[in-house]
């Protein structure tokens, strides 16, 4: 009986181990996208300052290329469990970057930097108005 109980405590602190391990992997994975935007952020407004809109647009795409992990059901690994509006800020922020990202390609194509500059603003507020709101939650 005791070697019975033992075995059954040692599986379920097993089995708790396990899914620690999975949300540690899920949240890591997320926050090295996020350190990915960081990047995308940084190229942006490099290429902006260097006049490179072949930058730029490289920026765009990187950070275009982690809104995946934004919009789909991943990102709840690193939300607050008790906000039901979270996700669907997280959705809408999501949304908000795709757009000022694809309107910031076209302005650059059209030659109009000051749009393009206010685009990045946009964008920037994106990301600091998910981190301001997380924090406060
Ligand atoms: C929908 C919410 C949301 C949006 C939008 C968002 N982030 Fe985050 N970000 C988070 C959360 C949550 C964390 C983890 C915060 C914590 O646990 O301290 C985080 C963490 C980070 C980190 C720290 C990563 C690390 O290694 O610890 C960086 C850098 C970052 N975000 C950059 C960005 C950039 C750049 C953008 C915009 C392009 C952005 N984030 C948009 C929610 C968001």
């Amino acid at each position: 009986m005791k070697k019975l109980l033992t075995t059954l405590t040692l599986s379920a602190l097993m089995a708790l181990s396990v899914q620690a391990a999975q949300q540690q992997d899920h949240r890591s994975m997320l926050m090295k996208d996020m350190r990915i935007m960081l990047e995308s952020m940084e190229q942006i407004q490099r290429g902006g300052l260097y006049s490179s809109s072949d930058e730029m647009k490289a920026g765009v795409k990187k950070l275009q290329g982690t809104l995946k992990s934004l919009e789909g059901d991943d990102v709840k690994w690193i939300l607050p469990k008790d906000q039901k509006y979270a996700y669907q800020f997280a959705q809408k922020t999501a949304s908000m970057l795709h757009l000022y990202s694809d309107d910031m390609v076209a302005s650059i194509d059209a030659g109009r930097m000051d749009d393009a500059l206010e685009d990045y603003n946009q964008l920037l507020k994106q990301c600091t108005s998910c981190h301001i709101r997380i924090r406060n939650w």
